[in-house]
């Protein structure tokens, strides 16, 4: 299963790289706005500097919802650098726009995915990854991890390449679960990555064996 950062703070992608775990990064226009990055030419530049800091697939999401300018921008992003992926939402002209990305051979992911007829739509039109999100489910009560199965259920009976890309990670036990699942790659916060590491039996033991290392002298 990939690991990807969902986030566009830079402290956080660097910390993410520097563990050696990491595959890639989501970020979508609320997160680069949390960081205070707007105008064109502030959010290609962080867009540059992501893909400097970070290996693998980098997805950087269109601002325009309609066909014509969802592949200007797109195309604009994808020139940035060679692992950028366009994410496009899952709109019906963002459907025409993931066919247009993928005949050209650029990678997409296709966001805002809340049922398994939305990612079949997004997968048929040649999307690379799609992000059902899981805690925007549960949020609402909806049993986000019944998605990512059914999802992964149709993709395996037609062989889709598309990956699932589970998003919307709210917590070390959603990663647990898309891992069980088989979601292909799960994109999380830095924390929940960070809280994976933790046990206290860990801790614990770690401290009785330093403890006695020293009586070894
Ligand atoms: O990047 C999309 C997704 O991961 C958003 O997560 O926490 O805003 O629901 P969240």
């Amino acid at each position: 299963m990939k690991f990807f950062i969902d986030t566009a703070n830079l402290d956080q992608i660097r910390e993410a790289q520097d563990l050696g775990i990491l595959d890639g990064v989501t970020t979508n226009p609320s997160l680069m706005a949390k960081e205070g990055i707007s105008g064109k030419e502030a959010i290609l530049t962080h867009y540059k500097t992501i893909c400097e800091i970070a290996d693998g697939d980098i997805s950087a999401e269109v601002l325009s919802t309609t066909y014509e300018e969802m592949i200007a921008e797109g195309d604009e992003l994808a020139a940035i650098h060679p692992n950028i992926v366009v994410k496009i939402p899952m709109i019906k002209d963002g459907i025409k726009a993931l066919k247009y990305f993928s005949d050209k051979g650029i990678k997409t992911n296709c966001t805002l995915i809340f049922s398994a007829g939305q990612a079949l739509l997004a997968a048929k039109a040649g999307a690379t990854y799609v992000s059902p999100f899981l805690g925007r489910l549960d949020d609402i009560s909806v049993d986000g991890l019944n998605l990512i199965e059914e999802i992964r259920i149709i993709f395996d009976n037609y062989m889709f390449d598309t990956e699932i890309l589970a998003a919307s990670i709210r917590s070390p036990m959603h990663i647990i679960n898309c891992a069980k699942i088989g979601a292909d790659v799960v994109t999380s916060p830095l924390g929940s990555i960070l809280n994976l590491l933790k046990h206290p039996l860990t801790d614990s033991g770690l401290a009785q064996f330093v403890a006695d290392a020293k009586k070894m002298g």
